[in-house]
């Protein structure tokens, strides 16, 4: 147990201490980066992710999922907008049986009083059973978990998006959408992606590079603007972990040169909300991308047809509806494999993920 905040965060950079911090009984118990996850573990909750999808097309499977986590209450605490982490976390819950609730404005509770962090997790946790978090400051989930772990009554905490740097469900999610669809093409080992974006604030991008790392040598190649490039130390995790990186201020030369070697591009948007300071929501007249780092349709010709298309949502100008006929277009498989990989999480997490995977190969599901 860390009896500082500071030595909490002090061990989660390391690889043996996080184990300690964030596991029980070797499953994940506090869910907050990308780091975290093994190989294994990837392709573990991967394959319980596929285990659920399958078992939920029949009655039989769907009554035995909800018998998983009956009697379980899942706490969602959002204090930054969401459309598809929070309703699919909601949707997950339930396809195991866990009640939720879902708290989207934290001035209706008492932190508009100036309660800590502290004291509200673990107050929540006399009621629930986890809670899943979304927060503008980077550190809220790692306070939660640090506190839940002091006390007397710790219950997981989750992840769903840390300020700038990290929205570990959505790397999940992600990882499980390239390796569905790079399924007869290899694996996720030894592919090019491109990620364009906001790197430097966008987490949803910084955890997808963070987990590829947990890949034989993919190569990487960030495409943003100067002033929100890959920052050192993903760009250090990264050269340690022997993923070749690329950084490129032109999508359109970038794509000239080297569009046909391409296996997938996740495009983001600028975080611009960022800029006013507005806790999420972007301000109406400042949104967009500027064109070098929009995927114009007229790229099309540049990149093989069996390329991956994906965007983590919400999008603006930066992937146009255009490209929604590409047979590469994820997008929408996307969000609808963030429900399946955060029921995974929970199964993971509660300790049921074994009998789920279980269950699903004596029918030959997997
Ligand atoms: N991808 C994502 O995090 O979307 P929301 O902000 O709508 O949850």
């Amino acid at each position: 147990m860390a009896n500082s905040f500071e030595s909490f965060k002090a061990g989660m950079d390391s690889r043996e201490e996080r184990r300690t911090l964030l596991q029980r009984d070797g499953k994940p118990f506090f869910v907050l980066i990308s780091q975290q996850f093994m190989r294994a573990d990837i392709e573990s909750l991967c394959d319980t992710a596929t285990a659920i999808r399958r078992l939920d097309r029949h009655v039989e499977g769907r009554d035995f999922l909800r018998s998983m986590l009956r009697g379980h209450r899942i706490m969602n605490l959002f204090a930054q907008p969401s459309t598809r982490t929070a309703e699919s976390f909601i949707a997950a819950a339930d396809k195991l049986g866990a009640s939720t609730r879902q708290v989207s404005d934290l001035r209706t509770s008492s932190f508009a009083k100036g309660e800590s962090v502290e004291d509200a997790v673990r107050t929540l946790s006399s009621f629930f059973d986890a809670i899943v978090t979304r927060h503008q400051d980077d550190d809220f989930a790692a306070r939660a978990a640090w506190a839940l772990s002091r006390s007397g009554r710790p219950i997981p905490v989750i992840s769903a998006g840390s300020g700038k740097s990290q929205h570990v469900s959505q790397s999940l999610l992600d990882i499980y959408t390239l390796r569905y669809s790079f399924a007869e093409r290899g694996g996720v080992d030894g592919k090019d992606v491109v990620i364009i974006g906001d790197v430097a604030r966008n987490r949803a991008a910084r955890s997808l590079a963070y987990l590829l790392a947990r890949f034989e040598r993919p190569r990487i190649h960030f495409v943003s603007p100067d002033a929100f490039a890959p920052d050192d130390a993903l760009l250090r995790y990264l050269d340690r972990h022997e993923v070749r990186t690329t950084i490129n201020s032109s999508l359109a030369t970038l794509l000239k040169d080297q569009g046909g070697g391409i296996d997938a591009i996740y495009v983001t948007r600028l975080q611009q909300e960022w800029d006013r300071g507005n806790n999420g929501i972007p301000d109406a007249t400042d949104r967009g991308s500027a064109d070098e780092f929009v995927l114009k349709p007229e790229y099309r010709s540049l990149l093989r047809p069996d390329c991956l298309l994906m965007h983590p949502l919400p999008r603006v100008n930066e992937l146009p509806e255009e490209w929604e006929d590409h047979p590469g277009f994820m997008v929408w498989r996307q969000v609808r494999n963030g429900m399946w990989i955060r029921a995974a999480l929970f199964a993971a997490v509660f300790g049921c993920d074994g009998e789920i995977r279980n269950r699903a190969a004596r029918l030959r599901l997997l």
